[in-house]
């Protein structure tokens, strides 16, 4: 536990309170359900999936025979008797929201697409039995001659049409060539960014149960609406026929956005077999089958006079994406909003290849585009012989350089300021490779995060019983976020309960609909839904006790009567609420919230969320090793809902940027375009040995324009510019800058 950790003030209001998870002792006592340990009553078929040998071809024959006559075997599935399901459309969607709802087909063809795509499901009574009959298949390929390997396909990248979350691909802010050719200071670097995989600790998986022409599907999902339209569209089904369940998910980090073929599979093999049957994705076919983020490579340019002004920035990417369905990070938006100078170009090219897709990875765009930008500041003050902070804040702009709105909250400089004090940071050595303890090179290193704030459409239901018991019901999910605990608080605060009366039900798509968990919007845009549920619901009891003959305030006026801290009071009387109710409405009363995705009033800024990073490294001066000895980060994102699972998210993002900058690499094989570290030995993540004393700190902040709380998202902002702040102490400790990230001690030796 560290300095900043915080603590419960029971006189303040539940509302910014660090209050433990609620599902906490759920969780850690194994009683919390996750998707492949949801009960059947009829017996459980088991599928096993078998994946391509190769990854561009066809398979040209298939022998199931023996898997189909293996003990406890009941179903194989391939493309030759898979349930008919429409064509998988073209890899561009011609909307944004398309991808996430498209018909995505199982076994539709004979073409293989990426290595270790489905080709076969082997159905059985027991999980071990359909995994053994799956190895008795034979199947035989027509190898095709694939690209794999984005460094040598570059002439071959292309303009997409957007990118990711619809963003253009392309600005253009006055003449950056001939700014930057005229500039006094330049810097001009290329930095490149690995495959990363999510890697969740739960596995992707589900559990499908058809009830006459209707399926429930348990399943590990961030959003259950993309989820219910992928399955109804790939299934060909109403929605309404769709029922997903997901009260408890095991991380996502943007792997559970849409469907996966677990889920695909499962429901056509349940339909068939007219019983329950189950299909998780092991830990090596996630890395083929659930997701990654692409490789790439950044070029950025920066262009400044001596005093540290920038006159000129350029930030061009160029990712990896799959053939058969485009993807293309937002990798250099941020840098749109993030600091001034007059000329200006972001640009972003993908290049096609014969792999999986890339998908939306936490943080997508900041995680790579910050870990090379913030670099490159880095490299800009070095040049200039000025203090990073000081290049940052020579450079702070007042409204947004791009779109010429205003900053709705921006405390980018007072994050850097506070940060600087705290961490000690006038005990930096400006020039690099200069402070050696003992056999140790010691370095600090700095960088900003910003980080998009959005809403999303969401909606709510609430009821209270007879007797005071809330019930708050919403399809969102509790990804490990702690949105059970936020809404319960929410939910508490509003209507002056105490947390014991509140029972908050999500991760059901039968309940309102939300935006789920996403893109750091899920405790704004679900909390915003509850909040206005929790109002009309007041207005209700309100109501109920005017008119009710049992009412003690039967007959007075709208205006007399008023909610305070749980009580109803008019005048000099008040009444419980749970005392009341069981009253006025002993058969208890419901009503319904909702919230709109981004008003007008929310388009007119520039609304990010901000934040500080600092980090302390010790490098071997013989061996090269680097170790960080600590970090701390310091957030403005407005108003805080409860600091300790803020600070979590905080923490958990951090722990990605460490993993970004030293370690995390998933490693095409370029000649047959597989993943060769595809479990968690040999794709390194940080373990507790890699993670020292990390502290957060939130800046007193609240945005009125971003939603009723003030509160701006957080669960992705501690990963942007993290990775960028080790790197730039590695480089003040050892005088090296290493581009090509994950900085392993061979590239510093
Ligand atoms: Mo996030 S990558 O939108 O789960």
């Amino acid at each position: 536990m560290t300095k900043s950790a915080p603590v419960v003030d029971s006189r303040k209001s539940l509302i910014g309170q660090p209050i433990d998870r609620i599902d906490g002792e759920l969780k850690v006592t194994g009683a919390a359900t996750y998707a492949y340990e949801h009960p059947s009553d009829t017996p459980v078929a088991f599928g096993y999936i078998l994946g391509a040998g190769i990854a561009r071809g066809r398979i040209t024959a298939m022998d199931t025979r023996r898997a189909e006559s293996a003990p406890g075997v009941v179903h194989v599935m391939t493309y030759r008797n898979a349930p008919a399901q429409p064509a998988f459309g073209p890899s561009v969607t011609r909307e944004v929201r398309e991808v996430f709802t498209r018909a995505r087909p199982a076994f539709s063809t004979n073409r293989i697409r990426y290595y270790d795509e489905p080709v076969a499901l082997v159905v059985a009574e027991t999980f071990e039995a359909a995994r053994g009959a799956a190895g008795l298949i034979t199947v035989e390929y027509e190898n095709e001659r694939g690209a794999y390997d984005l460094d040598s396909q570059l002439a071959d990248a292309y303009a997409p049409q957007r990118t990711n979350a619809g963003f253009q691909t392309d600005s253009l802010v006055g003449d950056f060539e001939a700014a930057f050719a005229g500039s006094d200071v330049k810097v001009d670097a290329i930095y490149t960014t690995p495959y990363e995989h999510h890697n969740p600790m739960e596995p992707h998986a589900t559990l499908a149960v058809w009830f006459g022409d209707e399926v429930t599907i348990y399943t590990s999902a961030q959003t259950l609406a993309n989820f219910r339209a992928g399955i109804a569209n790939t299934l060909q089904i109403p929605g309404e026929k769709v029922r997903i369940v997901s009260p408890f998910v095991g991380g996502g980090f943007g792997s559970k956005l849409i469907v996966h073929q677990d889920t695909i599979l499962a429901a056509l093999a349940a339909r068939q077999l007219r019983r329950p049957v189950k299909v998780a994705l092991t830990r090596q076919q996630m890395f083929a089958n659930a997701g990654h983020r692409a490789k790439m490579i950044q070029s950025v340019r920066l262009g400044a006079d001596r005093e540290g002004r920038l006159t000129s920035i350029a930030h061009e990417v160029c990712s990896a994406t799959a053939r058969f369905e485009e993807f293309c990070e937002q990798t250099a938006v941020f840098g749109r909003s993030l600091y001034a100078a007059a000329n200006r170009m972001t640009r972003h090219r993908l290049v096609g290849l014969d792999t999986n897709r890339g998908e939306w990875m936490r943080s997508p765009g900041e995680a790579p585009g910050m870990l090379a930008f913030e670099c490159a500041m880095d490299e800009l003050a070095n040049q200039i012989g000025m203090d990073p902070i000081e290049l940052r804040i020579r450079n702070e702009p007042t409204i947004d350089p791009e779109r010429n709105v205003p900053f709705s909250t921006r405390n980018l400089v007072s994050c850097m300021q506070e940060g600087a004090r705290r961490f000690g940071w006038d005990q930096r050595r400006a020039k690099p490779g200069s402070a050696l303890e003992g056999r140790k090179l010691v370095g600090f290193g700095m960088a900003a995060a910003i980080r998009p704030n959005y809403i999303g459409a969401s909606a709510a239901r609430i009821r209270i019983d007879g007797k005071g018991q809330v019930k708050v019901e919403l399809d969102m999910t509790d990804i490990g976020t702690g949105t059970y605990t936020i809404l319960a608080q929410i939910t508490a605060s509003s209507l002056g309960l105490p947390l014991s009366a509140i029972d908050v039900r999500l991760g059901d798509s039968g309940f309102p609909r939300t935006a789920g968990s996403g893109g750091s919007w899920g405790a704004a845009s679900a909390g915003s839904a509850v909040h206005n549920a929790c109002e009309t619901l007041k207005q209700k009891i309100l109501m109920s006790a005017r008119e009710a003959a049992e009412s003690p305030f039967h007959g007075l006026n709208n205006g007399q009567t008023d909610f305070v801290n749980g009580q109803i009071r008019a005048g000099n009387r008040s009444v419980g609420l749970a005392e009341l109710i069981n009253r006025i409405a002993p058969q208890g009363l419901d009503a319904h919230g909702a919230v709109e995705a981004a008003s007008d009033n929310y388009r007119n800024f520039s609304q990010h969320s901000y934040g500080a990073h600092f980090a302390e490294v010790a490098v071997d001066v013989d061996t090269a090793e680097i170790r960080l000895r600590r970090m701390l980060s310091v957030i403005g994102a407005g108003r805080i809902l409860n600091p300790k699972t803020a600070r979590s998210q905080i923490l958990g993002g951090m722990i990605w940027g460490i993993g970004a900058a030293l370690m995390e690499e998933s490693v095409l094989d370029p000649r047959y375009g597989h993943f060769v570290n595809h479990d968690l030995a040999e794709y390194h993540v940080p373990v507790s040995a890699d993670v020292p004393e990390l502290d957060v700190v939130f800046l007193e902040e609240a945005d009125s324009n971003a939603n009723v709380f003030g509160s701006k998202g957080i669960g992705e902002l501690g990963v942007c510019g993290a990775g960028a702040a080790i790197a730039n102490a590695i480089f003040n400790a050892t005088g090296t800058r290493v581009r090509e990230f994950p900085i392993t001690l061979d590239k510093v030796l």
